[in-house]
């Protein structure tokens, strides 16, 4: 299963309803100029004041075996159920106090940064699924604390190639092939007034 396209209420562009989070992921590497590619889309992202407070790091199983374990070991059970076959995953980071101050919208640019990152994956033919799932702890420890204070850890991020569905459990494999769905649009959009709908 490659494709499975959002049911919008009007056309948007392929780039949007066609990227999903899949978690049937074949152990085909990522070619390392495709993961220059995400990387180069993720830096153009806009972010308050052109502060950037976004870190990726890459582990990718083929050039690092042993980091990509400590990483993949710091997953949920859950989510390392369907990252078994996972070739990279890319762990995401904000800096909450970049130099010129505190950065309110730190958050909101690294989110920005992320889902260029996800879409030109998609663009280029690859299946990605971000994840909170992981023991931040754990991940700080793996790496002996040497990463910065300041530095918040926000999520990780699985990039691959679609791989076969019919090989995940039940429960995944259900999930994997159920409907995508999303809050109606004027639950979420608003004109003119709090909770008036724009229509
Ligand atoms: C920040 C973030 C954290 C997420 N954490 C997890 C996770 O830990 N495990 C998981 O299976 N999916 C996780 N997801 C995937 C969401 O469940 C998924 O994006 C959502 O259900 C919508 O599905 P779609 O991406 O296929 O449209 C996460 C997504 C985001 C953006």
């Amino acid at each position: 299963m490659t494709a499975k396209p959002a049911p919008t209420d009007v056309d948007i562009h392929e780039l949007f309803s066609g990227r999903w989070s899949l978690r049937a992921f074949s152990n085909q590497p990522v070619d390392h100029a495709h993961l220059h590619a995400v990387l180069e889309a993720a830096r153009w992202a806009p972010s308050s004041n052109n502060l950037q407070p976004w870190r990726f790091v890459v582990f990718d199983r083929t050039r690092d075996e042993t980091a990509f374990q400590r990483v993949f070991d710091t997953l949920m059970p859950t989510n390392q159920k369907w990252n078994a076959h996972v070739p990279v995953l890319i762990y995401v980071a904000v800096a909450l106090t970049p130099k010129g101050g505190p950065g309110k919208t730190a958050s909101y640019d690294t989110g920005a940064a992320a889902m260029a990152l996800v879409l030109q994956a998609h663009a280029l033919g690859l299946a990605t699924h971000q994840m909170g799932g992981f023991a931040h702890d754990a991940f700080r420890r793996a790496f002996s604390f040497s990463i910065p204070e300041e530095m918040q850890l926000i999520a990780m991020i699985a990039i691959g190639h679609f791989g076969d569905a019919s090989a995940l459990d039940e429960a995944l494999r259900e999930r994997e092939t159920a409907p995508r769905t999303r809050k109606p649009l004027a639950e979420m959009a608003f004109e003119g007034a709090w909770n008036k709908a724009f229509d």
